[in-house]
């Protein structure tokens, strides 16, 4: 709206000018008096409208509309230039916020530049706007969005996105989804264009490479593994799992769940200050979903302990996320028993335990690293694990490119077409039932593995 007054202002003037000498003319001529107010009539209704209508919704608007097309046809082309291929040409983007994020939203008229091209866009979280927007994101699948009113074609590149970073357990899912342009969560192959993860490349790259701070040593003595979980009752049922762990091999969990042991307070960086110091932690999620893996993998890993995870049937791959060899999957044993006894072994072998860690043992000079692109740092990377590792092929390392979700969208609209965006098939988000182990897995899975006494390994 703010757009269709700004291009209307000048015109808005000149015929100002012109209703007040057609005025003065009434005192010259008694036959031009009709005309005249015809003219001045037509003159008022085409100021009035627009300024009128300004503070009202779009959805009232018609005649606006209407009056835009009418006055100025190349607007349209103006606002939104692509290329032969289709492909935006916009440097600066609108972007309006539907839903806010956890109470929190974008910042109205805030300017971001997005490093990875250079564009820029601004935020709006003014719903009244939707004639201008760009991008219209919203946190989870909001069915409020009037998609209908937006528009995809040579004249006009209106695109909807919905993200989330939660897993299907405590997160929408459903057709909803299949409504928006771009879908982005962690998923990293249902993501479109690109998934949003829990993964700051940039820094986790450097995580891997950098050698731990504690060394065999010097860790822990009193125990192996540490814990620090604060939510007890978590879907995978890890909790009741790791009780019979600690039956087996000594924990030490400074959370609320399963406490024996005091000292970490429950923030991240008390985690990461305690983590260091064990030679495992125990970094399963609370849900074992498709590619569900959070922060709590990123600070194992960055605290040069062993990570100690839960995944089967793709629920998730660690393979994606670590390289080869480099972490302990519980579901690798046929028993808790027998995950306990090769954590022992592990854990009194030097040479075994730092054989988990063969990633960090390399010639890359770190502090180097730290002033390069994601692209050279990934080469680096490259260099030490291989470029076959699953991780680069099909894993994190290729996919997440670690930049504001907008920029993301930014770099993707410019280099795609708009037909090819439109012919993308959307798709619902699967539901929990689809992308998760059941409820209590973990616990399941080894009181039937016990129960089969044949020892079968899985994965
Ligand atoms: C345009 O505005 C006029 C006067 O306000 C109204 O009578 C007419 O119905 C409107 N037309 C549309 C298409 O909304
Ligand atoms: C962005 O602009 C800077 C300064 O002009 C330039 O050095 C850089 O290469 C540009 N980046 C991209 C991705 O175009
Ligand atoms: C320790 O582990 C290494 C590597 O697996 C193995 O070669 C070695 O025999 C182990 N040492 C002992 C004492 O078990
Ligand atoms: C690593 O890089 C830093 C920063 O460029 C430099 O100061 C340091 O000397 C380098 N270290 C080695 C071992 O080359
Ligand atoms: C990567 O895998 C391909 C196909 O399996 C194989 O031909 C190639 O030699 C491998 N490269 C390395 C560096 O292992
Ligand atoms: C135990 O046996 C049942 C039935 O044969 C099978 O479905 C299940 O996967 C087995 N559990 C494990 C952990 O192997």
């Amino acid at each position: 709206m703010r757009l269709v007054i700004r291009h209307l202002s000048p015109l808005i003037r000149s015929r100002r000018r012109i209703s007040y000498l057609l005025t003065t003319g009434i005192l010259l001529s008694i036959t031009f008096i009709f005309f005249i107010i015809n003219q001045n009539q037509e003159s008022k209704n085409f100021l009035n409208q627009p300024i009128k209508r300004q503070d009202q919704k779009f959805e009232s608007s018609n005649n606006i509309t209407t009056l835009t097309q009418k006055t100025i046809p190349t607007q349209r082309k103006v606002t939104w230039p692509i290329d032969e291929q289709g492909r935006s040409l916009k440097t600066n983007f609108l972007v309006l916020d539907w839903t806010g994020f956890f109470g929190s939203a974008a910042t109205e008229g805030e300017h971001v530049k997005c490093s990875s091209s250079n564009m820029t866009f601004i935020w709006t979280r003014q719903q009244n706007r939707i004639n201008e927007i760009d991008f219209i994101i919203s946190h989870g699948a909001d069915g409020s969005i009037p998609f209908d009113r937006l528009h995809l074609n040579n004249d006009q590149q209106q695109y909807t996105m919905a993200f989330i970073m939660e897993s299907e357990v405590h997160s929408g899912t459903g057709d909803g989804w299949a409504r928006f342009n771009f879908k982005m969560t962690y998923n990293l192959d249902d993501s479109y264009p690109e998934p949003a993860t829990y993964f700051d490349m940039n820094s986790y790259l450097i995580d891997l490479l950098t050698p731990s701070i504690i060394s065999f040593e010097n860790k822990e003595k009193r125990a192996d593994i540490v814990w620090i979980i604060s939510n007890c009752h978590a879907h995978n049922g890890r909790e009741g799992f790791v009780e019979r762990l600690m039956t087996e091999i000594k924990i030490d969990s400074y959370g609320a769940c399963l406490n024996n042991r005091h000292g970490y307070g429950g923030r991240m960086t008390d985690n990461f200050d305690a983590y260091k110091q064990y030679k495992f932690v125990i970094a399963i999620e609370n849900s074992n979903c498709l590619d569900y893996v959070t922060e709590k993998l990123v600070l194992a890993v960055r605290s040069g302990s062993i990570p100690i995870v839960a995944g089967i049937n793709n629920r998730p791959d660690y393979r994606r996320y670590l390289p080869e060899h480099s972490f302990i999957n519980i579901f690798d044993y046929s028993s808790i028993k027998d995950l306990a006894n090769d954590l022992k072994r592990i854990a009194n072998n030097k040479t075994l335990y730092e054989s988990y860690l063969w990633y960090k043992k390399h010639d890359k000079n770190i502090s180097n690293l730290q002033e390069l692109l994601l692209n050279e740092k990934l080469k680096h990377f490259i260099d030490v694990i291989g470029s076959n590792a699953t991780m680069i092929t099909d894993g994190i390392a290729g996919k997440e490119k670690s930049e504001n979700k907008v920029c993301k969208l930014i770099r993707f609209v410019r280099q795609t077409s708009w037909q090819d965006i439109a012919a993308h098939k959307k798709t619902a988000r699967a539901d929990s039932s689809n992308a998760c182990l059941q409820g209590q897995y973990i616990l399941t899975h080894f009181n039937s593995a016990r129960k089969n006494n044949s020892e079968p390994r899985t994965v």
